[in-house]
């Protein structure tokens, strides 16, 4: 009975049919992931809004594809409240397109070319009740274009036009933006702000920069939080100083300026993190008394055309810094500051980090007076320190001090017992200053003002320890007694000795830099914990024996005199190692098993290492072919051939030579027989 046969397979057609059909129908289905109510569409090909998704979706990604425009009734997706369209190729939204998403919440349209018909799509943008997120970053916008889209959009709390073509902005740029809370305007080419955010009483954190702003003044927005306006061209940063209500600006971003003075801050605010580095500041205390004998002006005076108040700013009055009472992070790094105007440090009692890299001081302060006892991280390197003063607060002073970066000054000693008087201390950076460490008997006849020598004897706190470029050459025996040291860099003091001293660290030390000290055999084989060592630059002939059991991780073997690493050391090696550094060394091309036994660590800048074949021609040992190469298993023909060969041809050579020679007249008589035999015809 073929019937009942015939109808479940007929029904197994059908839907297989129905399938196909599907798939015909909306062939950009598969291109989407479906993550429960999300559907994720990027980076396809599409050239349109996919159809046939689930209708309760919440979020479409459809972010870098070929999409030109949006048909109408593509988007029927009424759950819809997170759509992302950057990265296409759009130029305008229609009046039509969101009639049936009213729940939009998020609407990313980045990286397009809205410019093109701001108009139409501003229409469209106003249809949705609920936007509260909208990214237009990278659309080519100008201000016109920009508030053109932005018009009546009231319920916006986050707006993103970074890498537009934004020039001017006045009032009415975001007038209708009353519940905005973030606006990002990096990477624009504004240089003129006008009243911009007057309406928008929300607003709380502010990305102005790389921009082109000359200066900041009258700055009145009480209600921000976070500005950023680095990277532009500012010169003053001035807020108005008649307001008397609290900022509540915490985060503070001017670096990469041109500023010349301190900025004149809110007089009440709550900031936080000031971040000040890369500009030309500095103080002016010591002009305030010269200035008004001389004619120079003490005042600057700010003009402001469309109001009626000028702004005045006292120079040379430090009073005038406002209110940096609740600072934690001051970043000065970069500036031309010579010194703390008197009680500055004071006015700051909560600052935990003080970062002067890169400045102008001379004389570092350390008195209650001069620095903060909440401090915990002070970085003052690349500076022209020459003397540390101390008193007897400075225990109080820099109770909390963990970090000190003295890097690159120009000290010669510190106080004695400078640093054993900083009891949270855990890492001193003292390199590339010229100085020494001291024996004990001139740590105790230093005892006060200043020792030409350096002690830290018995800092249990002390971790790490850079001393790196001193000049250091013979270190106490007694150097390091008493520390419980992780890390400690001597590297680049050549004619370092110090096998002895620092012995005492070898259950602890775990990072020991060695480099360019010209250091030849030293025994490494109590340092268990060592995990990084550097011993470059040393004419090392022999990688030491006393490495091999270590469980280093790091090792720096750059710039030696290795010329090869004996495969069972290697092996030995590459156990724990996972980075290592060999280029600059006299390797032989033909003695490198050593290399197989790295397979698995990462041995850096493979490709530069060198070798030595046997002319004594440099060649890269990553691309050296073995066969060129002697073995003594006889495998490589090509050297055989090379040399057997033209040996072999010359014996013959010269076998003929000789026979001939000795026996001219076998010659004679031979040619005679052959070619001078009459030949009968
Ligand atoms: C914005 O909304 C107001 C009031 O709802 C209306 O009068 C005005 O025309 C709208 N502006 C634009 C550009 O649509
Ligand atoms: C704004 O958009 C730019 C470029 O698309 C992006 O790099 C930046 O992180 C966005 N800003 C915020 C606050 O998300
Ligand atoms: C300010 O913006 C720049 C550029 O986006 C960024 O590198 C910097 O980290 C920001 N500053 C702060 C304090 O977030
Ligand atoms: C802000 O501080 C400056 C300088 O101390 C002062 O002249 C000005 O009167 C203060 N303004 C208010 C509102 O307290
Ligand atoms: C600021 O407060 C002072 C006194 O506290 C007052 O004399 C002055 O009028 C206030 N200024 C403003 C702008 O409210
Ligand atoms: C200051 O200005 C007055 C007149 O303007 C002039 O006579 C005097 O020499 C000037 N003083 C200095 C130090 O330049
Ligand atoms: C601001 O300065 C200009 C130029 O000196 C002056 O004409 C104007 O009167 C000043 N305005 C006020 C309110 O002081
Ligand atoms: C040192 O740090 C502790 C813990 O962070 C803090 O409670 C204390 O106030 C700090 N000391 C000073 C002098 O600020
Ligand atoms: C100390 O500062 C120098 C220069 O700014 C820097 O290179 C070095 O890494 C710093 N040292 C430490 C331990 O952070
Ligand atoms: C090892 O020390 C040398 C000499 O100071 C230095 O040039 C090199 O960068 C150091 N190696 C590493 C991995 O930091």
């Amino acid at each position: 009975m073929p019937g009942p046969r015939l109808a479940p397979m007929l029904l197994c057609l059908l839907s297989v049919w129905k399938m196909l059909m599907l798939a015909a129908n909306h062939p950009q289905v598969s291109r989407c992931q479906l993550k429960q109510r999300t559907a994720l569409c990027n980076n396809g090909k599409l050239g349109s809004v996919p159809a046939g998704l689930p209708d309760n979706i919440e979020e479409l990604q459809l972010n870098c594809n070929h999409i030109q425009a949006i048909q109408e009734g593509s988007l029927s997706y009424p759950s819809l409240r997170i759509l992302s369209l950057a990265c296409n190729h759009l130029q305008k939204l229609q009046l039509t397109t969101f009639q049936d998403t009213k729940l939009l919440e998020s609407l990313n349209l980045a990286n397009n070319n809205f410019h093109v018909d701001s108009h139409e799509t501003g229409d469209a943008l106003k249809t949705l009740p609920r936007l509260k997120v909208l990214d237009l970053s990278e659309n080519e916008l100008d201000e016109d274009t920009a508030a053109t889209l932005l018009h009546n959009l009231t319920s916006l709390e986050y707006l993103n036009l970074s890498g537009n073509f934004l020039q001017r902005l006045d009032e009415t740029s975001f007038r209708d933006l009353h519940q905005l809370k973030e606006l990002d305007l990096q990477r624009n080419i504004i240089f003129e702000i006008d009243g911009a955010f007057n309406s928008n009483h929300k607003l709380q954190r502010l990305n102005l920069a790389f921009n082109y702003l000359p200066c900041l003044y009258d700055f009145h927005m009480t209600q921000l939080v976070v500005l950023n306006a680095s990277h532009n061209f500012i010169e003053w940063f001035i807020s108005r100083p008649d307001l008397n209500d609290t900022f509540q600006l915490e985060t503070f971003d001017l670096s990469n300026n041109r500023l010349l003075f301190f900025p004149f801050l809110p007089n009440r605010s709550h900031l936080r993190n000031l971040y000040l580095s890369h500009n030309n500041l500095r103080f002016y205390e010591h002009m305030a008394g010269d200035a008004t004998g001389m004619n120079s002006t003490t005042t600057v005076e700010f003009y402001n055309i469309k109001y009626t108040d000028n702004i005045t700013a006292q120079l040379w009055d430090e009073s005038l810094h406002g209110d940096i009472s609740s600072l934690e992070i001051l970043d000065l790094r970069g500036n031309q500051v010579g010194y703390f105007p008197q009680g500055f440090i004071q006015k700051m009692p909560t600052l935990q980090r003080l970062q002067m890299s890169g400045n102008c001081l001379e004389t570092l302060h350390v008195t209650t007076e001069q620095l903060s006892g909440s401090l915990y991280e002070l970085d003052m390197s690349n500076n022209r320190l020459n003397q540390i003063v101390a008193d007897e607060g400075t225990i109080h002073a820099l109770s909390n001090l963990t970090y000190l970066n003295l890097s690159f000054n120009e000290l010669e000693g510190v106080p004695s017992g400078f640093f054993s008087s900083l009891p949270n201390l855990r890492s001193v950076d003292l390199s590339y200053n010229n100085i020494d460490i001291c024996f004990p008997e001139e740590a105790e006849i230093m005892t006060d003002g200043l020792a030409a020598c350096v002690d830290w004897k018995n800092i249990l706190s002390l971790r790490q320890l850079y001393l790196k470029g001193c000049n250091l050459e013979i270190t106490p025996l007694s150097a390091f007694a008493g520390l419980s040291l992780t890390h400690l860099e001597l590297s680049d003091n050549p004619g370092l000795i110090v096998q002895e001293s620092i012995q005492s660290l070898s259950r602890t030390l775990q990072h020991l830099g060695l480099g360019n000290t010209h250091i030849q055999d030293f025994d490494f084989s109590h340092f268990t914990s060592l995990r990084y060592l550097n011993i470059s630059r040393n004419s090392i002939a022999r990688l030491p024996h006393s490495l091999l059991n270590l469980g280093l991780e790091v090792l720096d073997l750059r710039d030696n005199r290795l010329t090869t690493i004996p495969s069972e050391h290697a092996k030995a090696l590459a156990v724990k190692l996972h980075t290592i550094f060999l280029t600059g060394n006299p390797f032989n091309c033909c003695q490198t098993e050593w290399l197989k036994a790295f397979e698995r660590v990462n041995v850096v800048g493979l490709s530069e290492i060198e070798c030595q074949d046997l002319f004594q021609m440099a060649r890269r040992l990553e691309h050296f072919q073995s066969f060129l190469c002697w073995k003594e298993d006889g495998e490589s023909i090509f050297w055989f051939i090379l040399l057997f060969v033209p040996i072999c041809l010359s014996f013959v050579g010269i076998s003929i030579i000789v026979l001939l020679s000795f026996k001219p007249k076998m010659l004679q008589k031979s040619i005679k027989k052959k070619c001078l035999k009459p030949t009968s015809y």
